[in-house]
């Protein structure tokens, strides 16, 4: 499964980029908002720290404009996936976008049809939201499992990006379903790999090695 990293924090990006375990990025408004700065200053940035996917949101509502904002944000970089809202307007830019070779990640999709739909219009990415059906008491995760189901049932190329993670639990699930790419705010990617045996027992080894009086180098 690829890691993205949900935010347009640059200093975070940087610093999980250096591990060599992330594979993209997405952001969206309210991530620009919070970030504070010029949306393709920031966006430009990110791509130059990250070699995979950053999606960058288009807020225009009618297609033709939509496009419009696509192609500008592509213009940033190769890297770049316009990130498009599950609309009919969406949809169809997202056909027109991709038919350019554009790579296209169609977002806030809550349902199993309106999945269906963005892997007919050419979707490089769909997004399902888990934690904001969670916060509505429907299973997220059901959605990822049943996107996984009629992908695999009809060869769709479209990858399952799972979106609106909210924990490590969220994150072991979406690898156990079958999920594509999970995309993590920075928080919850760096808290995977914690536990608190791993700390205690590497504290016991070190301090065995102390006592032998040996250096390995
Ligand atoms: C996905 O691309 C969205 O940016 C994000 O995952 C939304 O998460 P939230 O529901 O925590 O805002």
């Amino acid at each position: 499964m690829k890691f993205f990293v949900d935010t347009a924090d640059t200093a975070d990006i940087k610093e999980l980029a250096a591990t060599g375990l992330l594979d993209g990025v997405t952001t969206n408004p309210s991530l620009i908002l919070k970030a504070g700065r010029p949306m393709k200053d920031v966006i430009a940035e990110i791509c130059d720290l990250v070699e995979g996917p950053v999606s960058a949101e288009v807020t225009a509502t009618e297609a033709d404009a939509m496009i419009a904002e696509g192609r500008s944000l592509a213009a940033i970089a190769d890297n770049i996936a316009v990130k498009l809202p599950l609309t009919l307007d969406g949809l169809k830019a997202c056909r027109t976008l991709t038919d350019e070779g554009r790579m296209v990640n169609v977002t806030l999709c809550f349902s199993a049809n309106q999945a269906l739909l963005a892997a007919k219009a050419g979707a490089s990415f769909i997004s399902p939201f888990i934690g904001r059906l969670d916060d509505i008491n429907i299973d997220g995760m059901d959605l990822i499992r049943e996107i996984r189901i009629i992908y695999d049932n009809y060869g769709f190329e479209t990858e399952i990006l799972a979106a609106s993670i909210r924990s490590a639990n969220h994150v072991k699930d979406c690898a156990l379903v079958g999920a594509d790419v999970a995309t993590v705010p920075p928080a919850v990617l760096k808290g995977l790999v914690k536990h608190p045996l791993t700390d205690k027992g590497l504290e016991q080894f070190l301090s065995d090695w102390a006592k032998t009086g040996q250096s390995i180098l």
